[in-house]
């Protein structure tokens, strides 16, 4: 006898063969017909039991979200909607679902209920589906940098540096916040704190990565990351997961290429793997999108927009170019935006990338060479003295997908910056100590898993692609 999963089951079909299966009943009907599913696929397998065969007290502890063993026949089923079931000779209730309180039901539930009950959506197959191709993505993200000779690095999560220099920090401290020690200034002695200064949660591996990059040569990483940023959009979360590949000797041009050709690689990859999933879940969208006006809808269904960014260039465009794309585009002189687009040098809304991504070039965009005061303090300076080598690349329906940039391998360039922006110099000696021993041109970029993940399933929150959001208000779970 075989115990297998339902996956392995349905690819298998050992018909005739005693099977054991274990997992949840999805729907149970006519008193005769569990749907069990166990996580392993969107399928079910419908497994035949009758009851009259059995002990009395088994139909009763039957209901959806019990879990049960169940061994049988594997046999060609008679119904429609299988092709395959399971003939049950023994059920073996492992833990009983009373319906008056389970909460998931076989009926609809909003998204926004089941945020509530994060703890068993995975058992619906919306969630299972989302979650299957995470973790698909996630494995692809690690086999194309492996397979393309990047060495996976782990920046640390306790940092004392503000990355991004935005000040959206989670601070670290073992301080009493009630009686902290004070210095003679009257300010909080963080000396006297757990690292002996200020540290925070990390908002990106970057800098750090930028160090091994400039040894190992070409690196990732992969991790969660942390931003103290009070958005409340569809699109940001406090906690996130962020890829971040640093390569030595890639000027701005192979950055945008690599992002491209890693960006295409990975969704071909849940293409070939997760078919199943996107199938359900491109069914799911057009439920959906069946209660939006028209003109809301998406032009094209889940999987030929994933086939479509596969196979086609993604247009790249200067910053420059955009601006006067926006500045003479209908919306804008329509005054439809909610930030008019006037000038040179503002930064670019989320309204506006979609415009761009889109209406008007409809196809993912990467912009390159923005103004530098509206970027970090670590990209590379060009020689207008205007703009820096930064890049976006924009997708449809999410805006920003990945940001990167050249970096700025100048000492003398990055010090002057860093006096600019009145950072101070002595926290970055590590960063300016890569810029005196060794400095070549080098490139990197940060795509966010999770609006990865949105692009990849259709789902418009992106409370509904990570297990436990962790949003502003929100630390349930
Ligand atoms: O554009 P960002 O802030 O870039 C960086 O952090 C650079 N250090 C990356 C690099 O060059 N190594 O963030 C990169 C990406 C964004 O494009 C977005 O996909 C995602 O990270 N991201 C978030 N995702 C969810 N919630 C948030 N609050 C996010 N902030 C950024
Ligand atoms: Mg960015």
């Amino acid at each position: 006898m075989n115990s297998y999963s339902i996956k392995e089951l349905l690819n298998k079909q050992p018909v005739g063969d005693t099977v054991e299966i274990n997992g949840w009943v999805k729907t149970f009907r006519s008193n005769r017909f569990i749907a069990l599913n166990d996580g392993s696929t969107i399928h079910n397998l419908q497994c035949v039991v009758d009851f009259e065969n059995f002990d009395d007290n088994l139909l009763k502890q039957i209901s959806t979200g019990a879990a049960l063993k169940i061994l049988g026949t594997l046999v060609e089923s008679q119904g429609r909607g299988q092709s395959v079931e399971i003939q049950a000779t023994d059920v073996f209730v492992h833990g009983t679902a009373d319906a008056e309180t389970y909460p998931i039901q076989p009926k609809k539930h909003s998204l926004e209920f089941l945020r509530e009950k994060a703890h068993l959506r995975v058992r619906t197959n919306t969630f299972s589906a989302v979650m299957r191709v995470r973790s698909a993505l996630s494995f692809a993200i690690h086999s194309y940098f492996q397979q393309n000779g990047f060495y996976y690095m782990h920046a640390p999560v306790v940092t004392g540096s503000d990355a991004e220099g935005a000040g959206e920090m989670f601070r670290v401290t073992t301080l009493d916040i009630k009686n902290p020690p004070l210095s003679d200034n009257g300010e909080v002695d963080y000396t006297q704190d757990f690292f002996g200064k200020e540290t925070n949660l990390t908002v990106s591996g970057q800098l750090e990565a930028e160090t091994y990059a400039m040894g190992l040569g070409k690196v990732y990483t992969f991790g969660p990351t942390f931003r103290a940023e009070n958005s409340n959009t569809s699109r940001h979360l406090a906690e996130f997961w962020m890829i971040e590949p640093e390569m030595a000797f890639y000027d701005l041009d192979a950055n945008m290429d690599l992002s491209e050709d890693f960006i295409k690689w990975i969704l071909q990859y849940v293409l070939d793997n997760c078919l199943d999933d996107l199938e359900f879940l491109e069914k799911r969208l057009l439920d959906e999108e069946k209660s939006k006006p028209q003109n809301e809808r998406s032009e094209m269904a889940l999987i030929e927009k994933l086939k479509f960014v596969v196979d086609n260039n993604f247009k790249r465009v200067s910053y420059t170019e955009a601006i006067d794309i926006l500045k003479n585009s209908k919306p804008n002189k329509k005054k439809k935006f909610q930030f008019p687009v006037n000038e040179w040098g503002v930064d670019l809304q989320s309204e506006h990338e979609r415009f761009l991504v889109e209406k008007h070039f409809k196809c993912p965009v990467i912009l390159f060479d923005y103004p530098a005061k509206i970027k970090a303090f670590y990209m590379r300076l060009n020689e207008d003295k205007k703009t820096v080598r930064a890049m976006d690349v924009l997708f449809p329906g999410i805006g920003e997908i990945a940001g990167g940039s050249q970096r700025e391998e100048r000492l003398e360039v990055l010090q002057q910056k860093i006096k600019e922006l009145d950072i101070d110099e002595k926290e970055l000696w590590w960063y300016l100590d890569l810029r005196r021993f060794g400095t070549a041109v080098h490139s990197g970029f940060g795509l966010g898993l999770e609006r990865l993940v949105q692009f990849s399933t259709g789902m418009g929150n992106i409370r509904d692609v990570i297990p436990y959001p962790r949003t502003p208000q929100n630390a349930e779970f």
